[in-house]
């Protein structure tokens, strides 16, 4: 491992979680130089939670309720990351979309894991889209989030084929398998100081 400090890690969860447990498991390890210092929900009965209860990881509940608008939930939640000096986010399964005060806040320091070759099937539903388009093969990419929806510098990206016979589901589950393969991955360049930017460009460093 490293001798440099471990990163300070949060991850922003909706549901549930294997993208965090694979992540936990990895960090647990000592595969990757990281302190998971909090998991964020903003739904209390995410299974996530849980995931990181079982792990002894600190979990903050961050409604919508009470705020007038997603900037102002934003600034909350740059705050409670604030409060923890976290240096990288991890969106695993975080549904809701990030305003310009949480990415400016977290330049190049916020990851996310989209279930499609971005560019292609942004937003909801990707695996639901990459079925009616047709495609022979579709996968999952892990990149920087910036303002727009999945638009991001990619970081890494795997690629699945699609069968005859594949619903929205199986697909799904074949896709996640590289999930869990590539989220960690990028994890660990990132906290081994191995990620460098050229433009939008995403360098991995040997
Ligand atoms: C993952 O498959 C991820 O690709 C997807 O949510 C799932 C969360 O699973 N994210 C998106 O669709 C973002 N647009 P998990 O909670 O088991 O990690």
């Amino acid at each position: 491992m490293a001798d440099s400090a471990p990163v300070r890690l949060a991850v922003l969860v909706s549901g549930n979680g294997t993208n965090l447990q694979v992540v936990i498991d990895r960090i647990e390890a000592g595969e990757i130089n990281a302190r998971m210092v909090c998991v964020v929900s903003n739904r209390q009965d995410a299974f996530a939670l849980k995931r990181a209860e079982q792990h002894g990881i600190p979990t903050i509940i961050h409604e919508i309720g009470a705020y007038a608008n997603r900037q102002a939930y934003d600034t909350a939640l740059v705050e409670i990351l604030r409060n923890q000096d976290v240096q990288l986010v991890l969106l695993a399964g975080f549904m809701r979309i990030l305003t310009d005060v949480m990415v400016n806040a977290f330049p190049h320091a916020i990851m996310n894991i989209h279930p499609a070759l971005l560019p292609a099937f942004p937003g909801l539903h990707a695996q639901q889209q990459a079925l009616e388009y047709g495609v022979r093969f579709t996968g999952c990419t892990v990149h920087f989030v910036d303002i727009g929806t999945d638009t991001g510098p990619i970081i890494l990206q795997a690629v699945v084929p699609v069968e005859a016979d594949d619903t929205e589901e199986t697909l799904a589950a074949r896709i996640q398998q590289e999930e869990h393969r590539v989220y960690p991955e990028a994890v660990r360049l990132f906290c081994a100081g191995k990620i460098s930017m050229n433009g939008r460009r995403v360098r991995i460093l040997s």
